[in-house]
């Protein structure tokens, strides 16, 4: 093995991680460019500062140790779940507790079968390459990628028409981390080559409250037992949302009162923000209000819901969805969505008993 496999920090290749943060702002509308620096500071760089994702963080243990003590790559990872989890996190985190240098694409970045041999003969021994958004891959460009995530081999066609040639190289033994959130997209073949194949699930409050006071603690900012459980409680089981909610709520208390972020200043700020209990904002609200008001509880299709509220459909499948269904609010049947009995009720509004499917 050429290189020492002790923690080493600070190799990461984050050239375009920049670009990847930006993206966030596309699908997630309320990621502001301004947050990305502290976000970068808030970011856990050890799996013993990873919290929460017990189950997950207990097999890796594992996995990481074996694929050290066989002196071989780590098996390849394959990470699922809503946005904001920690699945980019979590790739880099593997990558330093291997000790390794940890390589960042995308599926829609890799157009051709070209561009893939480009970075795959350009991989060191063990490095991780993180492939975030991999369902987005184009088949083309999947079939080059099995007998190199099998073998470490790659082939590659050269010339064209009767001439053509097909030509074997070695790649050096590698580790791809893909990341997803919708593993239902990603093609059976792919997924199957993945060894490891790990669902993030939203946290718990328990796991939000510790999120949430580490990053405060990051932050420098004083915060009560009563503002972290406000703040936990509304921050949709995520970690992303949780640390952006924080920060929001610093901006209030800051400006309309002396800095503390108590349970009176949580509040206010929450009320200001127009996020409720649950943590759901205008936008969710209006999905729930077209459902239930609009189509009295569907089923409606999701491109129907995006058009009347003027939202992405991507942006409402991968952002909004995942937490109304969590809820319990929504269901995505084979016809289209459906509000259940508690979106009636948490909207207050009388269901005609003759609809009611859920
Ligand atoms: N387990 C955790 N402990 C502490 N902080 C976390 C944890 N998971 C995520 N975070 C915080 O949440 C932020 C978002 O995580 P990350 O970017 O890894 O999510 P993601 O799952 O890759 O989202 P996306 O699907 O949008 O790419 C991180 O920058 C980090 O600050
Ligand atoms: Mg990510």
């Amino acid at each position: 093995m050429k290189k020492s496999l002790k923690l080493h920090l600070g190799r990461s290749e984050i050239n375009n991680k920049e670009e990847q943060d930006i993206k966030k702002s596309d699908i997630d509308p309320e990621y502001k460019k301004e947050d990305l620096e502290l976000d970068r500071s808030l970011r856990p760089r050890v799996l013993s500062e990873f919290i929460g994702q017990d189950k997950i963080i207990g097999n890796l243990k594992v996995f990481i140790d074996s694929a050290r003590r066989r002196k071989e790559p780590l098996d390849h990872v394959i990470l699922s779940g809503p946005p904001g989890l920690g699945k980019t996190c979590l790739a880099e985190i593997i990558a330093n507790e291997m000790g390794v240098n940890f390589k960042i694409t995308s599926g829609p970045a890799i157009e051709r079968a070209g561009d893939l041999a480009a970075i795959l003969t350009n991989l060191e021994d063990y490095d991780v390459l993180f492939i975030d958004e991999i369902h987005r891959l184009n088949r083309t460009v999947e079939e080059i990628l099995y007998p190199a995530m099998e073998d470490y081999k790659l082939d590659i066609i050269i010339g064209k028409g009767p001439s053509a040639k097909s030509i074997r190289i070695d790649v050096a033994p590698f580790t791809i981390i893909g990341a997803t959130t919708r593993i239902g997209l990603v093609s059976s073949p792919l997924r199957d080559r993945f060894g490891v194949n790990l669902r993030l699930d939203y946290y718990n409050i328990d796991n939000l409250i510790k999120i949430i006071r580490r990053s405060a603690a990051i932050l420098g900012l004083e915060v009560t037992e009563e503002g972290l459980s406000i703040l936990a409680s509304r921050s949709r089981g995520t970690p992303r949302i949780a640390n952006r909610l924080l920060r929001r709520v610093r901006d209030y208390a800051l400006v309309s009162g002396d800095g503390r972020i108590d349970g009176t200043a949580t509040e206010k700020a929450f009320k200001k923000l127009d996020i409720d209990k649950l943590g759901l904002d205008v936008i969710d609200k209006k999905i729930l209000n077209t459902l239930v008001l609009k189509f009295e509880g569907g089923p409606v299709g999701v491109g129907t819901i995006a058009a009347s509220i003027g939202e992405e459909i991507n942006t409402i499948e991968d952002v909004y969805e995942p937490y109304l269904i969590q809820l319990g609010f929504i269901k995505r049947t084979p016809k289209g969505r459906v509000a259940t009995g508690s979106a009636f009720d948490y909207l207050g509004v009388k269901q005609n008993k003759d609809k009611r499917l859920f």
